[in-house]
């Protein structure tokens, strides 16, 4: 059984061979290998307590033929064109931001990845833009927070998914969530708008992060005044 977040992340992973690095109890690549989403996969853990939970996790599961388990940090256990997919989920977006940027100094650089970062992830759209990934899918996902989820592929020139848009409030929020423009991203715009402006005295970073918010949601409601004009 994997919750909302993991089962969003999954939905977006389809590859013969794909790693999960950081995967602790490993129930996202067990449960990929189980519903056919990969043919084989590699499992990276970089401490001690989750390498030993993967590892019993997969033998319990009698999958340690096509679930390899190895210890190291990110990327490091790869092999350059190893694994043409790879997923990082609930770390700091900073944080898979260095992992991934270690990699691909190594040349390893999967065609496909997701990421699902717990906190802000503007640091993993600024890297694929600049890394030759663009977005081809992102989600949200309901739970303590509300997750994004998101899918590189790697591709030639500028991504086209951040034309037209206000260029913060896409990094921030997504181009592709800000274009379907769903209730549960309305919602997390607004719940930005409160909390930051009582915070955002002029110079300070909130103040940044509150007009940010501002221009998602001036944005939002042009598209909704859009919508309700093309109905008319
Ligand atoms: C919060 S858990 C997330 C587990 C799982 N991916 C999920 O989303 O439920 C983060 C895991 O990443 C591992 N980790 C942290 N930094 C890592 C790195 N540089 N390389 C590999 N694993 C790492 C930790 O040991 C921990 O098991």
């Amino acid at each position: 059984m994997l919750d909302a977040r993991l089962e969003t992340v999954l939905s977006l992973i389809r590859a013969p061979v794909h790693a999960d690095i950081g995967s602790d109890h490993a129930g996202l690549p067990l449960e990929l290998v189980r519903r056919g989403h990969i043919e084989r996969g590699v499992i990276v853990e970089l401490n001690s307590g989750p390498l030993e939970n993967a590892r019993q996790a997969v033998a319990r599961a009698g999958l340690g033929d096509r679930l390899d388990v190895r210890a190291g940090d990110g990327l490091d256990p790869l092999a350059p064109g190893e694994v043409p997919s790879v997923s990082l989920t609930g770390l700091g977006a900073l944080t898979m931001r260095g992992i991934l940027e270690r990699g691909a100094a190594r040349q390893v650089r999967p065609d496909a990845l997701v990421v699902q970062p717990n906190d802000n992830p503007a640091p993993l759209r600024e890297w694929a833009l600049g890394a030759g990934y663009h977005l081809r899918a992102e989600r949200l996902a309901s739970g303590y927070w509300t997750y994004p989820v998101l899918r590189f592929e790697r591709a030639d020139g500028p991504d086209p998914a951040y034309d037209g848009l206000p260029r913060e409030a896409a990094r921030r929020y997504g181009p592709l969530l800000l274009h379907e423009a769903s209730a549960l991203l309305r919602q997390q715009v607004h719940a930005d708008v409160t909390r930051l402006t009582p915070l955002a005295a002029p110079g300070r970073p909130a103040a940044l992060e509150l007009a940010t918010a501002q221009a998602a949601l001036a944005w939002l409601d042009g598209q909704t005044s859009l919508d309700a004009g093309a109905e008319r």
